[in-house]
């Protein structure tokens, strides 16, 4: 038996470590093992090599993904799918474990349906996968959150200063959430709990009247700020699975202007981007790619498809694929109230 290994959507810390766990698991059980490049790309073009023990060798700690990544749709293009299980046909590859987030995994429960293998590995910074504890990628980009906003604490400070950090997440605040709350952030504006730039002016001047003379915001990406409009065309750019490109929105610096204006509160933005998601992945990224990829790997040895391996009650547990793409899990409320008690 042969098996395919992805990675598609947006890169994570991790993904390296999980490449690792299903292939030595597949090598350890008498498999072939095939590397996919560059995400549903690869599987469309037939851009596949073979992986062997010495090419997984080293990458435990390594940021990015060997393999690279893309946000290639097969759905989008013509006979998309078909093509891609012709590919597997072609290549030998009998079933295919592919690493990713939403875009990715909801490609895989298509070509599940369409007949061919194929299992999960949740991966995602943006943590909204549904029925799952954790996504990989996430806890290095929160570790990154929480180190600039303690570097951050302590300039915004010297010079008085209102401080917004915008932070990645897509359509959720977890990131944002989970990062500010650890870095002790002064406010932690999300997606799932709308604000408007009055309220954020009003609570800076609250703070300013207890004698706070300087704040740290925690902006998601995605924040919903409703008197806070992007320009149509930075509203409007779209990635091939549909989603807007949200940095190019600005939403940070688009609110910090806005603050400085409203408050002649000096203030600055700081945009974390991409550094959330590059550099070597934390000691709990590495572990859970490495379980979950195991598994994945043994779910495809016995001739296991439609699932993915996620984190229940701190465990490994295994669901339907389609399960963990139904919904995007946002932050819950009780996230939310704990955060007000520290604004
Ligand atoms: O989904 C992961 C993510 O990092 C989001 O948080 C962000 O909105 C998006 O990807 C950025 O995508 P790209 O790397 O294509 O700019």
């Amino acid at each position: 038996m042969r098996i395919g290994i992805l990675t598609g959507g947006g890169d994570a810390p991790g993904l390296n470590a999980a490449i690792r766990g299903v292939a030595r698991r597949a090598f350890q059980l008498g498999l072939g093992v095939s590397g996919v490049k560059n995400g549903w790309a690869g599987a469309l073009e037939g851009d596949i090599e073979e992986l062997t023990p010495e090419s997984v060798r080293g990458i435990l700690p390594l940021g990015g993904t060997i393999l690279g990544t893309s946000r290639t749709n097969p759905m989008k293009e013509t006979d998309g799918l078909e093509r891609v299980v012709k590919t597997m046909g072609r290549h030998g590859i009998d079933g295919l474990a592919a690493i990713g987030g939403d875009d990715t995994l909801s490609v895989a429960v298509a070509l599940d349906k369409a007949g061919f293998r194929v299992v999960g590995v949740p991966k995602t910074i943006d943590n909204d996968l549904a029925s799952t504890e954790f996504c990989i990628g996430f806890d290095t980009a929160v570790q990154v959150v929480v180190e600039a906003l303690d570097r951050l604490h302590t300039t915004a400070s010297a010079h008085h200063r209102v401080m917004v950090v915008e932070v990645m997440g897509r359509d959720t605040g977890w990131v944002a959430m989970i990062g500010g709350l650890a870095g002790g952030a002064d406010l932690i504006v999300i997606p799932e709990f709308p604000m408007t730039v009055e309220q954020i002016v009003d609570h800076l001047h609250q703070r300013r009247g207890k004698g706070k003379d300087f704040s740290i915001i925690v902006v998601a990406e995605g924040a919903q700020l409703t008197d806070l409009a992007a320009g149509a065309e930075e509203a409007s750019k779209k990635d091939a699975f549909g989603h807007v490109q949200l940095a190019k929105r600005g939403t940070g610096d688009l609110l910090s202007r806005r603050i400085e204006e409203k408050t002649g509160f000096e203030t600055r933005v700081t945009v974390l981007g991409h550094l959330q998601r590059g550099g070597s992945p934390s000691p709990t990224d590495r572990i859970w790619a490495t379980r979950l990829g195991v598994q994945a790997a043994e779910l495809l040895a016995e001739e296991r498809g439609g699932l993915i391996p996620i984190r229940k009650n701190g465990s490994v547990a295994v669901v339907a694929l389609k399960e963990v793409v139904k919904e995007t899990r946002g932050v819950p409320r009780d996230l939310y109230e704990l955060a007000q008690v520290f604004t």
